[in-house]
């Protein structure tokens, strides 16, 4: 038999996911002059000098081997120790693998949990990785739709209609990307007792949980379904260290055995010395006072954003209560998409803002706008929008 030679060969599981559909838009932004992103979904913060400073010290001391696959057994302590100080929740440390970022601790528990036969449910709108996530598992995707009038919360009534005996999974995110919604305690007991009912598990990715506003409160779903969950968290929003890649999650037995047999092949171990520094951003208190101040900053730019869109004419902001998002209805009389708005913004006042249509299509109608900006920009991009919108 001929075979036809192909130039590269590549694994058919490879086109069941996409790279992001807003590439389009930040190619022809990148082609502008004067462009003001607040598309950016990364802390504008440099990492706190005191975790800089351990980094450094731990590179000199020699922390520049392989470590356990699990993570640097003082670090998962130090985990442990922040469970308990903050939310009151035991966490046994060898239910903590270290992560190269939450992204890899949610990749980790698709690959580990889900395979062809299985559902997941996963929120709509919701952060980008978990649907691609789940085609490379290739389970089953239900959406489940968010809406402004739960405020943006998972209807447990909704969920349940959902559950199948196929259904292995449900995807929660609060504070949430890209909506800032939070989790109230009712919902997320709620949630909880489905999971332990049906037996599922909850795959609870808790990122921005130290930014709150207006009194909100975090609840970490280990905390109510202990034996179902698997949690994901980050050192990249909380302590401004996007470019480390450190991460973990929590999770029952079995699976955080078979979370540490994958991680065991694909990375090996987080990095060293980033572990090391990861031991001083839990337990110093200046890297937590680096925290507090951060959060008052984002605290007066949600405030300013939020002013500024009640001004403006064609947009309405959800209030959101966490992360670093503001989510806003386009107004349906001007007929135009989550993207043709975009695009429009962008050529009319030199703003990038994501189509909420990047999230899911129940995104369609909504755009997200980050705050993760300097506040002189933020108010520059704000007056440039007022002026573009009142000029409709
Ligand atoms: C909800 C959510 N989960 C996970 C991530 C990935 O974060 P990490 O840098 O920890 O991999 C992000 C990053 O934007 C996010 O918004």
């Amino acid at each position: 038999m001929r075979y036809k030679r192909r130039k590269y060969f590549m694994a058919g599981r490879i086109n069941l996911i996409q790279r992001s559909k807003i590439r389009e838009l930040f190619e022809k932004a990148r082609r502008m002059k004067n462009v003001i992103s607040l598309g950016i979904g990364e802390p504008d913060f440099d990492t706190p000098e005191i975790i800089k400073e351990a980094a450094k010290r731990a590179l000199d001391e020699g922390y520049t081997h392989y470590t356990p696959n699990a993570g640097i057994p003082e670090f998962r302590e130090a985990i442990a120790e922040y469970y308990k100080d903050f939310y009151r929740v035991d966490i046994d440390p060898d239910n903590i693998i270290v992560t190269a970022g939450a992204y890899e601790a949610t990749y980790l528990a698709f690959e580990s949990l889900l395979e062809e036969g299985d559902d997941v449910i996963i929120p709509d709108p919701a952060f980008v990785c978990y649907a691609e996530d789940a085609k490379i598992s290739e389970a089953g995707i239900l959406r489940i739709p968010l809406r402004p009038e739960n405020g943006f919360r998972m209807d447990p009534d909704e969920v349940v209609e959902l559950v199948t005996k196929r259904t292995r999974m449900i995807v929660m995110n609060y504070p949430n990307n890209p909506t800032g919604a939070t989790l109230d305690k009712e919902t997320a007991k709620a949630i909880a007792d489905i999971a332990k009912d049906y037996n599922i598990y909850i795959l609870s990715d808790e990122p921005y949980e130290h930014f709150l506003y207006e009194g909100a409160r975090h609840h970490p779903m280990i905390k109510y379904a202990p034996d179902n969950t698997i949690l994901a968290n980050s050192f990249s929003k909380t302590f401004a260290m996007t470019g480390w890649r450190l991460g973990f999650a929590i999770a029952p037995g079995q699976v955080i055995h078979d979370m540490i047999k994958l991680h065991a092949y694909i990375i090996g171990n987080a990095a060293s010395f980033v572990q090391i520094a990861g031991i001083t951003a839990l337990r110093d208190k200046r890297s937590w006072d680096a925290v507090k101040e951060m959060r008052e900053v984002y605290s007066k730019r949600r405030k300013t954003v939020l002013r500024y869109l009640n001004e403006m004419p064609h947009i309405e902001p959800f209030r959101p209560k966490g992360a670093f998002y503001v989510w806003a209805r386009i107004d349906p009389e001007l007929d135009m998409s989550s993207e043709d708005f975009a695009n429009w913004l962008l050529e009319n006042s030199g703003v990038v803002v994501i189509p909420g249509t990047a999230f899911g299509k129940h995104g369609e109608g909504w755009i997200r706008i980050s705050y993760a900006t300097k506040m002189d920009l933020l108010t520059e991009a704000m007056e440039r929008m007022k002026a573009a919108l009142e000029g409709l």
